[in-house]
């Protein structure tokens, strides 16, 4: 569907739901043209990243976000020519990660990883990327320069499409960043939409983005955080990690499985209704028991959104 047959659509009282929750296939003609991106105030980079006072820093990074943000117009995403020194970031972060994932990390994650190619030696491109999810499972990824709010990050998973940022966080700071990196995005968030059913929780996350109150955008919100950046799940009785803010930080992965921890089982009610602090380890996280069941509670749950 074009943007213009929506339009259409919303003023015939005959057409379909805009939001069809059982209608998750996406072509490229559904998604809007990006340069309607309706983006404001995308974040800089902020006087507490390590980078913040290193002048070649800043440079190379913004850099790289004006790559990102040319995606806008040509709907082409533009592939970054990493430095040797950035190179070096993502061979240390990734293998130390590495060693950890086999400890932790959720099998469907492992095994993502190796389907998109994600090696320790070179910091992958989102070009190459996203043509295979999209080969998997019809996922998108969109270039972008910097955090957005929650609504318009959240709505464009509704297309199927996760934007990412393709910088890298500072070589002072290997195992930190303050803002999405492209070790964030390639090594938290990426593999996991190479599962079907995740991919598909996505989208509903998205459909109830474009369709949510201001108060339901706020439990959107802690649902994506209590999932897609810090989720659990169950194994074979055994508790995994699959949420990106997990996956991408040695402490915060190591952290989840010790005892300052409180591991409870999934219950969106109460995740929904749930706040936290993003500026410190997470004190409590919640372990969903498969990833079709988050899927098919999360499709209930929109379906209570009037749109
Ligand atoms: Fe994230």
């Amino acid at each position: 569907m074009t943007k213009a047959a929506m339009q259409t659509d919303t003023e015939t009282e005959t057409a379909e739901p805009r939001f069809s929750l059982e209608n998750i296939h996406i072509s490229d003609a559904d998604v809007p043209p990006f340069i309607d991106m309706p983006f404001e105030d995308i974040e800089e980079l902020k006087l507490d990243h390590p980078g913040a006072s290193d002048a070649a820093y800043r440079e190379r990074r913004d850099y790289i976000a004006g790559l990102s943000k040319r995606f806008r117009e040509t709907g082409v995403i533009t592939d970054v020519d990493y430095t040797e020194e950035e190179q070096g970031i993502w061979r240390h972060v990734a293998a130390r990660l590495e060693e950890l994932h086999e400890k932790y990390a959720s099998p469907s994650y492992l095994k993502a990883k190796r389907d998109l190619g994600i090696s320790n030696d070179r910091i992958p491109q989102l070009s190459d990327m996203s043509r295979r999810l999209k080969e998997l499972t019809n996922f998108r990824l969109a270039p972008i320069e910097g955090l957005v709010d929650t609504r318009a990050f959240l709505s464009w998973l509704s297309w199927r499409t996760m934007l990412s940022t393709q910088y890298i966080r500072h070589h002072s700071r290997p195992e930190y960043t303050p803002e999405p990196d492209i070790v964030h995005e390639s090594i938290g968030h990426i593999p996991m939409f190479t599962n079907q059913n995740f991919a598909d929780y996505s989208q509903f996350i998205g459909h109830g983005a474009r369709i949510a109150t201001d108060e339901q955008i706020e439990e959107l919100g802690r649902l994506y955080w209590f999932t897609v950046e810090f989720g659990l799940v169950e194994h074979e009785g055994e508790i995994k990690a699959y949420g990106a803010g997990l996956l991408s930080s040695f402490g915060e992965l190591e952290h989840a499985f010790s005892d300052k921890v409180e591991r409870r089982p999934f219950d969106l009610e109460e995740v929904i209704n749930t706040s936290y602090d993003y500026s410190d380890m997470q004190p409590l996280l919640y372990v969903i028991p498969s990833y079709a069941e988050l899927k098919e509670v999360t499709r209930e749950y929109i379906s209570r959104f009037k749109g």
